[in-house]
């Protein structure tokens, strides 16, 4: 058979693609095999019924959007119910203009990517896990530290002891003292991180976010002689924990303030953004401070974490950030240069965001 003959006669039932042609009513005017072989019997069906098990037309549609305005679209959208699971499609919506411009039709061409969508979310799980349990060994390694500090604490007393050297003894004491205030603090802060909180989503303005927690350091930042500014993009709602934001941002920002004060720098200055880029929506964070070297960059994830001393840092900080940012999909990135400065951006790819819980107003 020749080429073209076999092109017209026999491709559009034999691409391993499910193609609909539908008309501005949204009724299937046409089918190739794929197509029916599984979805079944289509003729004088609707696409939505068959597609998507609905009665009604789609509220968000795509291709009614083709009709209006004769554009190609590619989207994603969640397929009928089968076997107890959602499935998922591609489209590609194809419109068939007339020469004066009018469309009479639209082809749908369709792949099933359910597999893909449940490798996705397989990975996203895996990702959750892999954090819980970089956080366990971080655990494992702030109880180590504090035992080697009772250790020394008990071995200086009982020398103490033993020589019946009082100073000494106290000595020992102090560090036991020191040790076991260390660890109860740590415990407790441990049990709030590990705890947490239910995150509650719902839609906010990332902006406001923002604001509130610029408004929080203000007088803070001043008094210290440290400019914080923030630069603000309108961006649309989104669905996001609104105190578990708040705390990362919290975090970012006092983290930026520390290492500002820290360096003798002129000029200290924190900046927070906050924008949108390509379906990303972005915070981020960045200071004319301190900077990390590679060491601190290396661990400033993985063990509980800090260069700030005793009693000041615990080292939960980013730790606690980057958790709340994997509850959204999202992820934190940043860079620093010693002795210039760093940049942390915690991003959140839109299609990742978690749904807003439909209980909370
Ligand atoms: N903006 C920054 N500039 C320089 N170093 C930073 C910056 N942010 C974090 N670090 C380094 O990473 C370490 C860990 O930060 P993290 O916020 O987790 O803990 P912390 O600030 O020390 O303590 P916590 O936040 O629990 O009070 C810090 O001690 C610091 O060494
Ligand atoms: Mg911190």
């Amino acid at each position: 058979m020749p080429i073209n003959e076999w092109i017209r006669t026999q491709l559009f039932d034999q691409v391993p693609l499910n193609i609909t042609v539908i008309d501005r009513s949204f009724h299937i005017v046409e089918a190739n095999q794929a197509f029916e072989n599984e979805y079944g019997e289509w003729r004088g069906r609707r696409c939505y019924e068959m597609y998507k098990g609905r009665t009604e037309r789609c509220t968000h549609c795509a291709a009614r959007e083709t009709f209006r305005d004769g554009q190609i679209r590619v989207c994603e959208e969640p397929g009928v119910v089968r076997e107890g699971t959602q499935t998922y499609y591609v489209v590609h919506m194809v419109p068939m203009k007339e020469p004066g411009g009018q469309v009479p039709f639209i082809i749908e061409m369709s792949t099933d990517i359910t597999s893909v969508k449940v490798l996705e979310q397989e990975k996203l799980q895996a990702e959750r896990l892999a954090a819980v349990g970089q956080t366990v060994a971080g655990l494992a390694h702030g109880i180590k530290n504090v035992l080697m500090g009772l250790d020394g604490g008990m071995y200086i007393a009982r020398t103490g002891i033993e020589r019946g050297d009082v100073e000494r003894l106290l000595e020992g004491w102090q560090m036991l003292e020191d040790n076991v205030a260390r660890i109860s603090s740590f415990t407790r802060e441990f049990l709030e991180f590990a705890r947490g909180r239910t995150p509650t989503v719902t839609l906010v303005d990332p902006v406001a976010i923002t604001r509130k927690v610029i408004e929080l350091f203000r007088d803070k930042a001043e008094l210290v002689g440290i400019r914080l500014d923030s630069a603000t993009e309108d961006v649309p709602l989104a669905p996001l924990d609104e105190s578990g934001i708040h705390t990362c941002l919290t975090n970012l920002v006092s983290n930026a303030l520390d290492a500002c004060e820290s360096s003798d720098g002129p000029a200290p200055q924190v900046l927070v953004r906050t924008y949108e880029r390509e379906g990303t929506l972005v915070f981020e964070v960045a200071d004319n401070g301190a900077g990390m070297d590679y060491d601190v960059k290396k661990r400033v994830f993985t063990n509980f974490f800090s260069t700030k001393g005793t009693g000041k840092g615990t080292g939960l900080g980013l730790l606690t950030t980057r958790k709340i940012v994997q509850e959204h999909g999202g992820r934190v990135w940043f860079e620093s240069v010693e002795g210039s400065g760093s940049t942390f951006r915690l991003e959140f790819p839109r299609e990742r965001l978690p749904t807003p819980d439909p209980t909370v107003g």
